[in-house]
């Protein structure tokens, strides 16, 4: 499965959601995760992602590893919805996007 990462946090480009043939995607407040049970392995999100937020689970950066079941977790969270169509980034994201250890900011 795919996995989004600490990247994402904050900025939600949310271009990765277009290409997902499976909508597994699902929106938090400042946050997309992929849902692991959906997911096809088909890759085409990884280079949507203009933050490169978005690893295989075998891939995620040493430190990331958090954001595995995060991504499980959170898919599973009854107000985090499926987004399946591209929508404006959040309106801070140019500040936030490179900033490191963002997972205190993460919404649930
Ligand atoms: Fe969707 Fe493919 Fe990305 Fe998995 S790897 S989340 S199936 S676009
Ligand atoms: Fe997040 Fe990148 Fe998608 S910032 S919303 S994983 S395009």
């Amino acid at each position: 499965t795919y996995v989004v990462t600490e990247a994402c946090v904050k900025c939600k480009y949310t271009d990765c959601v277009d290409v997902c043939p499976v909508d597994c995607f699902k929106e938090g407040p400042n946050f997309l995760v992929i849902d692991p049970d959906e997911c096809i392995d088909c890759t085409l999100c990884v280079a949507e992602c203009p933050v490169e937020a978005i690893y295989a689970e075998d891939d995620v950066p040493a430190g990331q590893e958090v954001y595995i079941e995060l991504n499980a977790q959170l898919s599973k969270h009854p107000n985090w919805k499926t987004i399946v169509e591209k929508k404006d980034p959040l309106p801070d994201h140019a500040d936030w996007s490179g900033v490191k250890d963002k997972l205190q900011y993460l919404d649930k």
